[in-house]
């Protein structure tokens, strides 16, 4: 049997190809079992720590049903209220953590702080997303992928468009160039990804055969694709006053009807991994509308809610792909 024990996540350098596939497959086999009314506990008796200097909806509420379902406890510490960052340093927090719980989540800013956690509590550490990376998320975007379109994953073409150099755009072009798959990053040169994840995305396609694309152009990125997958033109914790230069900039990428026909397959499906500014319902909708005029960013509200959207799919499996790597990484 596949081995992933006491593992950490950090980042998707920490598995192969085969170990994403084999979570993948795990994740399909624990939403099954779930819905069949079949789950077995793995993780009985087991404690999790979950801590949140960002924001979150569907990464906390993954994480906390996923342990739930197995039996695990879980301790929620948010932005404020514990000594995080403030009166203690992450590498004290993590000997006091490790000391009482089996594995610990991060959600915050730096990568160098979810390695810090690894390095110093001894138990397996996941990131919930950092400025650069969000691992967890592409196990949930791969999964639905293959739930929606039935082919080989090196058959599947995508195309990310935006903010293509954010932590989803680093995340999804690594994951992609090792699973083999037709990748397209697609936006204004000056937010492309650094070339060193553009260079270790090519050298994990040179062994995975992925085909990757880095283009501003909207027709030839999105040609032939069968999903189109955006993402918010700010993420968390970057600065406010870059509103108005990113709506310019970005506005050419945004997914309405008119780029979802540009993939000239009818079939093509939208992503987005949320929250996502569709409309103006929203206190930050509503504040873009009153600055700059317009009710809809990334993608418009027609293409949200059209039957090619399959972002809530894609949502739910945030807690399946999250319960396979803590039974994957934790279970009896
Ligand atoms: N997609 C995602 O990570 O959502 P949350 O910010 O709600 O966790
Ligand atoms: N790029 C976004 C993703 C949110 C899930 C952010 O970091 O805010």
């Amino acid at each position: 049997a596949y081995n992933l024990k006491n593992r950490s996540f950090l980042s998707l350098r920490d598995f192969t190809a085969q170990d994403i596939r084999f979570l993948l497959k795990l994740a399909a086999d624990l939403k099954a079992a779930k819905y069949a009314g079949t789950e077995r506990q793995t993780l009985k008796g087991r404690e999790l720590a979950l801590i949140f200097e960002k924001d979150s909806t569907r990464t906390r509420v993954g994480f906390e049903v996923a342990a739930h379902d197995q039996g695990a406890h879980v301790t929620y510490l948010g932005p404020s209220g514990s000594h995080i960052g403030k009166k203690e340093s992450i590498k004290d927090t993590a000997r006091v953590l490790g000391r009482m719980y089996d594995a610990i989540e991060y959600r915050g800013f730096g990568q160098s702080v979810v390695e810090t956690l690894a390095r110093w509590s001894g138990v397996p550490v996941y990131n919930g997303l950092t400025d650069e990376f969000h691992p967890t998320q592409i196990l949930a975007d791969v999964l639905t992928m293959t739930e929606h379109v039935h082919k080989p994953l090196p058959e599947i073409a995508f195309c990310f468009l935006g903010d293509v150099g954010n932590n989803m755009g680093d995340s999804l072009l690594i994951g992609a160039a090792k699973l083999g798959m037709d990748v397209r990053l697609c936006g204004p040169k000056s937010l492309w990804p650094d070339k060193s994840i553009v260079d270790e995305a090519l050298a994990e396609a040179k062994r995975s055969g992925a085909r990757i694309l880095l283009t501003e152009d909207v027709q030839q990125g999105v040609n032939g694709c069968d999903f189109l997958y955006t993402d918010v033109w700010l993420s968390m914790g970057d600065p406010e006053d870059a509103w108005a230069d990113r709506i310019k900039l970005l506005m050419p990428y945004q997914v309405n009807a008119e780029v979802m026909a540009m993939t000239g397959t009818p079939h093509s499906k939208f992503l987005h991994c949320l929250p996502a500014f569709h409309n103006t319902e929203t206190e930050v909708g509503a504040q873009i509308r009153d600055r700059f005029g317009i009710d809809a960013m990334e993608v418009t509200e027609e293409v949200f809610e059209s039957p090619a959207s399959v972002v809530f799919d894609q949502a739910e499996n945030r807690m399946h792909t999250i319960k396979s790597v803590l039974v994957a990484t934790l279970g009896s």
